[in-house]
């Protein structure tokens, strides 16, 4: 058959049945490939699904697996149940070839060597999954918001303020002495910008890289990663807390729908029950525990912890795991933590001891999410800067928040990385995101 040269690009993701019979131009990476007696197989991966097409063709093609190949040919009926199509190669183009130093020429690398080879990871089963996952995530973080007629806020990477008050900005040094005339730092939250505009535009949302230089070498924690920040003027805690349940209801639902196929690849792969564990956070209320009978719940277990439960003290990752995977089996939602646990702006409940805060905990990770009803008072809200050691005139521009038309509001921040990890199964945020920064990690 000749070649027809204005075939436009087919992308794998989209070959089914209705292109049997029919001439297909395709452009991809070899996966694996086999030529030997006047016959070629090669597996072709495109990037556009974890799927790979078999390429069959008539003549010898010695090339290694990497190499970038542009083919034409037609697709037919597979004679093996291992895949229902496969192609019928008419001509061959090698674009770019690959020799054996590429290292994924061999399978069965562990995760942590890919992590070294950050580079070339999306090249492999796992890291285009992750990718694709962790893309179609994005669009319905927006998905979410946007139908419910929030705004998309971009608040700035650089600031002179600590919203979190855990002290572990980063500090930003410049050539120009004194460049900004104050002390600037990265980002960790753009919840205090974006309450400007929710006590302007009502319901908004930020989605940006955020950065903490916490010392945590933890399978949790990366010092840069990716926030989702909703605040909403008029909001309680309790309305706060059923916007989160259903936001990350709707991230689970999507994944379900919308990856399944990179979902049974994570299935198979990584963790038996996947699927199962996401549809149980679809079909059940998130179950609602307020840190003081969280705190009892953890002392009655009878459990040794690492770190004792007390009240007044935070609670670790593993108490958290604790009542997410054995005491509810699922998401719960903790609310009422001591406010000398929690930043300056969440509100003070009326016991004087704790304030309207709450933490979304998921099995396997613990918090994904954390937010809080915020305090509206300008009184109170200058008292909670100060019992934190922090001085009122260098959140002055906040405070007048408060002056000027002062509403009751609240919000939370998702972290994006452990969200596509609790949706994925995978065990290290490292691998969620494409280029991980933490202590002691900043390559590529
Ligand atoms: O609980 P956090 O510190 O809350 C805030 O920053 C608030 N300003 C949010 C708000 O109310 N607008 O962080 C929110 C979430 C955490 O629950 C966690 O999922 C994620 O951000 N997170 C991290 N993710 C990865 N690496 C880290 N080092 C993280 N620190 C927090
Ligand atoms: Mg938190």
């Amino acid at each position: 058959m000749m070649v027809d040269t204005k075939l436009k690009r087919t992308k794998v993701s989209d070959i089914d049945s209705g292109h049997i019979g029919k001439q297909l131009f395709l452009q991809g990476w070899i996966r694996t490939c086999r030529s030997q007696k006047g016959v070629t197989f090669i597996e072709l991966n495109d990037g556009s699904t974890i799927k790979n097409i078999q390429l069959i063709s008539n003549q010898e093609h010695p090339l290694l697996t990497g190499a970038s190949i542009a083919v034409c040919g037609t697709l037919v009926k597979s004679p093996s149940p291992k895949q229902p199509f496969e192609l019928q190669v008419e001509s061959l183009d090698l674009i770019g070839e690959a020799n054996s130093l590429f290292p994924l020429q061999k399978k069965g690398h562990t995760l942590d060597f890919l992590r070294e080879i950050a580079h070339l990871r999306p090249r492999t089963n796992t890291f285009g999954a992750v990718a694709r996952v962790r893309s179609r995530m994005a669009f319905a973080v927006h998905e979410f918001f946007q139908r419910r007629k929030f705004f998309y806020v971009q608040t700035p990477v650089i600031t002179s303020s600590d919203c979190e008050g855990a002290g572990e900005l980063f500090e930003l040094i410049t050539e120009t002495k004194n460049f900004f005339g104050k002390k600037a730092f990265l980002t960790c939250s753009g919840q205090l910008n974006g309450e400007c505009f929710a006590t302007a535009l009502g319901e908004i949302y930020t989605f940006g890289p955020t950065f903490r230089a916490e010392n945590s070498h933890t399978s949790r924690h990366l010092a840069e990663f990716w926030m989702i920040e909703p605040e909403m003027a008029f909001y309680d805690l309790s309305l706060n807390m059923e916007l989160a349940e259903s936001f990350v209801k709707h991230l689970v639902k999507t994944a379900l729908d919308e990856c399944s196929e990179d979902l049974d690849f994570f299935e198979e792969r990584y963790e038996k029950g996947l699927k199962e564990r996401l549809q149980i956070v679809l079909d059940r209320p998130f179950s609602r525990i307020s840190y003081t009978e969280a705190v009892d719940i953890l002392l009655k277990s009878k459990k040794e912890f690492q770190y004792p439960v007390e009240w007044g003290k935070d609670l670790q990752s593993e108490h958290e795991r604790y009542i997410a995977e054995t005491v509810v089996g699922g998401p719960v939602i903790l609310y009422n933590y001591p406010k000398t646990l929690k930043p300056f702006y969440m509100k003070a409940n009326d016991d004087g001891k704790t304030v309207a805060c709450m933490d979304v905990l998921v099995p396997k990770i613990g918090e994904i999410i954390g937010g809080s009803q915020r305090e509206d008072d300008l009184t109170k809200l200058e008292e909670g800067i100060r019992s934190h050691g922090l001085n009122p005139s260098d959140y002055d521009w906040y405070l007048d928040l408060r002056r000027f038309g002062t509403v009751p509001h609240s919000g939370f921040g998702l972290g994006f990385e452990r969200a596509v990890q609790f949706i994925t199964g995978m065990e290290n945020i490292r691998d969620i995101i494409a280029f991980p920064r933490a202590a002691g990690l900043c390559s590529f």
